[in-house]
């Protein structure tokens, strides 16, 4: 039999369309008076954390969104970021705060998250976001899920009554990548590290979702026919960086493919964007 490829879902391009729209959004608030602003912390020197927080602030810089680093030693105490971060809460001038994951072992990662202001809290990780997420009335859903699923959307393919699999139950991604698929009333297995057959669950699934952290993980036998794969994973290899899919062999199988890289990273920082000029409106209208 002929194998067909997959489309590819080009996060890249579908980010930089989003990025043109936020452009013309933050001319139309300066012109208000309002400048989004977003303060990013960086705690030690971790070069893949580095390398995210820099893409970041080019990714600001590029639609005229004001963005501030806090680049802090490792060693840093959890009462000085603690007092950072409230003082950007107080500044009236920063309407996104992100505190970069992971954080140094000796640093209180949960109470850190609670620190940041609700409204401020870009990457849905307050406990109050994550709960409103359940709920479906969060302030701001996390960047990564949140572009995952524009990217589905971006297909066409309807997602009510679809099964979706997501590999990884990670705060950051799985676990919201799953409830934000569910509100869209896809039907939705997690699986992870213990799950018995994972092979049989992925080929199930009309749509995968994989951000799991192992290199070429997904091979052409996991997958179903047509499926929507997306690939969130970013594993640095010997070759350069790959994703969680064996992207060659997938694509052979699947219907739609996102890349690593040039796939989920570039509609991150998007959402990003777009949570950080969301704030700034919000914080407009209660007159701050
Ligand atoms: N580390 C890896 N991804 C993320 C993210 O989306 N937000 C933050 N704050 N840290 C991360």
């Amino acid at each position: 039999m002929l194998s067909v490829a997959a489309q590819i879902i080009n996060g890249k391009m579908l980010a930089q369309a989003i990025r043109a729209e936020l452009h013309m959004q933050v001319a139309a608030l300066q012109a208000k008076g309002v400048c989004p602003g977003l303060s990013v912390f960086l705690v030690g020197d971790d070069p893949a954390s580095a390398l995210y927080v820099k893409n970041k602030h080019k990714a600001c810089e590029s639609v005229g969104v004001f963005s501030e680093e806090h680049r802090l030693p490792a060693m840093v105490s959890q009462e000085e970021l603690v007092n950072l971060v409230l003082a950007a809460n107080a500044n009236a001038k920063i309407h996104g705060i992100l505190v970069q994951l992971p954080l140094p072992s000796h640093i209180d990662k949960r109470m850190i998250l609670e620190t940041i202001a609700v409204e401020k809290d870009v990457d849905g990780f307050h406990p109050h976001n994550m709960g409103g997420l359940l709920q479906g009335n969060s302030c701001a859903v996390a960047c990564t899920p949140k572009g995952v699923v524009k990217m589905i959307e971006s297909t066409g393919v309807p997602i009510a009554g679809k099964r979706v699999v997501v590999v990884g139950r990670s705060q950051i991604v799985g676990k919201p990548a799953a409830m934000l698929l569910l509100e869209r009333h896809a039907t939705v297995t997690i699986c992870h590290s213990r799950t018995q057959d994972l092979a049989g669950q992925c080929r199930e699934a009309d749509i995968l979702v994989v951000a799991a952290g192992k290199a070429k993980m997904i091979d052409a036998t996991m997958v179903k026919p047509g499926a929507i794969v997306i690939d969130v994973g970013m594993n640095l290899v010997d070759a350069g960086f790959v994703g969680d899919v064996d992207f060659e062999a997938v694509s052979k199988i699947a219907g739609w493919i996102s890349p690593v890289p040039g796939g989920v990273g570039p509609m991150t920082i998007a959402m990003l964007l777009e949570n950080t000029i969301e704030a700034a409106v919000r914080a407009a209208k209660r007159g701050m």
